[in-house]
């Protein structure tokens, strides 16, 4: 029975064009679970789109002097781009700042209010003595009063791991223009965590499959579990949904808050635009379902505590989760089944940083470089269980002497001899037992790869599959058809047919990873059709009359089919050409002189 697979990816902000440390974060490894999961035959839903509420915004907005709105439309288009450039298989990639966004969010405000799980508080806010806006936690920098560290942030103290207030800070000043912040008594609303704790608590500790520091983290995170204010002092958000806001503009919903709810109303919205606005409930109030989030490690507690939280206090109720029938009827929305986090990037041993020009943009690395050899990269050297490194050298290096050596090299050799000598599937004789061996061996890898790759272990699954590869690159330097080929023609033909045999099933393995490429060897084989894709852009328009982007696609071409291809023998092939480029020494000095290094 296939199941229902939500792959939920972090909702990247809107305010400024991505680099390659976000995709390392969120997208690749998201990615290729997504299309492993659908090869593996099972309902898969990704789902995610552009944060575009909030500070991170506004902040943005000031420092070009235009409106939140214009940098939240550039960058959506920008990101939607890069992401589509990249192959990221989204069902649906949206905005967050879409009437559908909003109801969803409102409805959840709403339900968690009613049910007690929202009140209202007066609380010291801090703002910006220049401007007079709020200025968020992140942006506010003091002593931490715990250890006494000089550069404590107004939510952590990144020294001693502290959860702070920015009141509690000695001397606080603002990020942004230096000037100590200014606290006033404001009213918000607070998400009243504490009423979850047991249960969250309960729960993680029952999630034994969640990677070992997400787990550790979030049950160390809840001891001291504080209310959250989920409103804020700023007009460019979602709305209060309350009778007493709906005049006024200058409180709106905390940019989390709604972010995370994005996962469910962008499902809801995939459901409405293909025209079942039902479909959604299979994945959210469907108990068998599982739901896979990816993000980058500083996200953690947003989506084993907060959301969770907002999950519970909703359960079965609403305008949306509350309207189920049949078999979903009463049916509580689905907890986060795992929380795929992935540890930072780095570059020539430094942090990003756009404003230091330490950065490398994925539209800028597209134009020069290929984006499996992107995803490559940053699945076999990525920061999936470390903080890494990205180096020109190591990226060179990788690129030739492990995508290009191994499997390009095996692909290229086995393609192109095949082609000129018989231009089709060659007809095999009989198979010796070191034939039939090596097709047990690469087809064997089915299995343990599946396995890998569900437990989203993608670096220990890539270099499998390239170890497999490296056995028929073995094999085929040890039966050396080349040489064969002048005096047995029929063993040269079963030699090739082994080599094809295996490699359309490595195909399958690296799909995931590099889909392009493989798409294009799919073709090569004399297959037709379309591996998983295309992607493709589409437009949708709401009740208000704004229409916004979507990136989605059809990918039920290749649904179920992680299991060997049956190679039909006499298939005739297309002409090859080399899947991947060898990269030159010089590219190592000319990247680090663009980058000024
Ligand atoms: N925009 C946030 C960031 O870039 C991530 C939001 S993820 C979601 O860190 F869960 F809120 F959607
Ligand atoms: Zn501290």
């Amino acid at each position: 029975m296939p199941d229902h697979i939500l792959v939920a990816v972090a909702w990247p902000y809107a305010n400024g064009p991505r680099h390659i440390g976000h995709v390392a974060g969120f997208g690749v490894p998201a990615d290729i679970f997504a299309r492993f999961q659908r090869l593996r035959g099972n309902h898969v839903l990704m789902v995610s789109g552009t944060d575009e509420y909030g500070t991170p915004i506004t902040i943005a907005a000031d420092k070009e002097g235009v409106s939140p709105r214009a940098i939240a439309d550039r960058y959506s288009t920008v990101i939607g781009d890069d992401l589509y450039n990249l192959g990221l298989s989204y069902d649906t990639f949206t905005r967050t700042t879409t009437q559908n966004h909003a109801s969803v969010t409102q409805d959840i405000f709403k339900t968690l209010h009613t049910k007690g799980y929202i009140f209202r508080k007066e609380t010291l806010g801090a703002f910006s003595a220049s401007t007079g806006r709020t200025l968020p936690d992140r942006y506010i920098e003091g002593t931490c009063p715990i250890c006494g560290f000089g550069d404590a942030r107004g939510d952590q103290c990144d020294n001693c791991g502290n959860q702070l207030d920015p009141i509690d800070l000695i001397s606080p000043r603002s990020k942004i223009d230096g000037q100590p912040p200014v606290f006033r008594e404001t009213e918000h609303f607070f998400l009243d965590l504490p009423a979850f704790a047991e249960r969250l608590r309960a729960w993680i500790e029952q999630q034994e499959h969640w990677r070992p520091n997400v787990r550790s983290f979030s049950l160390n995170f809840i001891k001291e579990l504080k209310s959250r204010a989920i409103t804020r002092d700023l007009e460019w958000g979602v709305p209060i949904p309350l009778p007493e806001y709906a005049e006024r503009n200058d409180k709106k919903i905390y940019v989390w808050f709604d972010a995370v709810i994005g996962y469910l109303s962008a499902s809801i919205e995939w459901a409405k635009n293909r025209g079942t606005p039902d479909a959604w409930r299979e994945w959210w109030q469907n108990p068998q379902s599982r739901h896979y989030y990816f993000m980058g490690k500083d996200n953690i507690v947003f989506h084993t505590v907060i959301w969770p939280s907002q999950l519970m206090g909703v359960g079965a109720d609403g305008e949306y989760a509350g309207s189920a029938s049949g078999a979903f009827a009463e049916v509580p929305l689905q907890l986060p089944f795992n929380i795929v986090s992935s540890e930072f990037l780095t570059t020539e041993g430094k942090k990003f940083s756009s404003s230091r020009g330490v950065v490398i943009y994925v539209n800028d690395f597209l134009s020069r470089y290929d984006p499996d050899a992107l995803r490559f990269f940053l699945t076999i050297a990525g920061p999936e269980n470390q903080d890494t490194d990205f180096t020109w050298a190591e990226f060179v290096r990788r690129n030739n002497d492990e995508l290009v050596a191994t499997w390009g090299n095996l692909v290229n050799r086995t393609l192109t001899n095949v082609f000129k000598n018989f231009g089709e599937v060659p007809t095999p004789a009989e198979l010796s037992a070191r034939d039939q061996a090596l097709i047990a061996e690469i087809e064997g890898g089915f299995g343990p790869l599946a396995e890998l790759l569900d437990a989203a272990r993608f670096k220990a699954a890539l270099t499998e599959a390239l170890r497999l590869a490296a056995q028929v690159n073995i094999y085929l330097s040890e039966q050396e058809p080349w040489k064969v080929i002048k005096v047995d023609r029929a063993r040269t033909a079963t030699i090739w047919y082994v080599a094809l045999r295996c490699v359309d099933s490595l195909k399958i393995f690296f799909t995931p990873c590099l889909p392009f490429s493989c798409q294009r060897l799919h073709s090569y084989l004399g297959y037709d059709g379309d591996i998983a894709g295309p992607l493709e852009f589409k437009s949708y328009s709401e009740a208000d009359g704004q229409s916004h982007r979507v990136l989605t696609g059809d990918y039920s071409a290749w649904v179920g089919r992680w299991e060997p291809p049956v190679l039909p023998v006499g298939q005739a092939l297309r002409e090859p050409k080399a899947l991947f480029k060898k990269l030159d020494e010089q590219v190592v000095a000319d990247e680090l002189a663009r980058m000024g290094l």
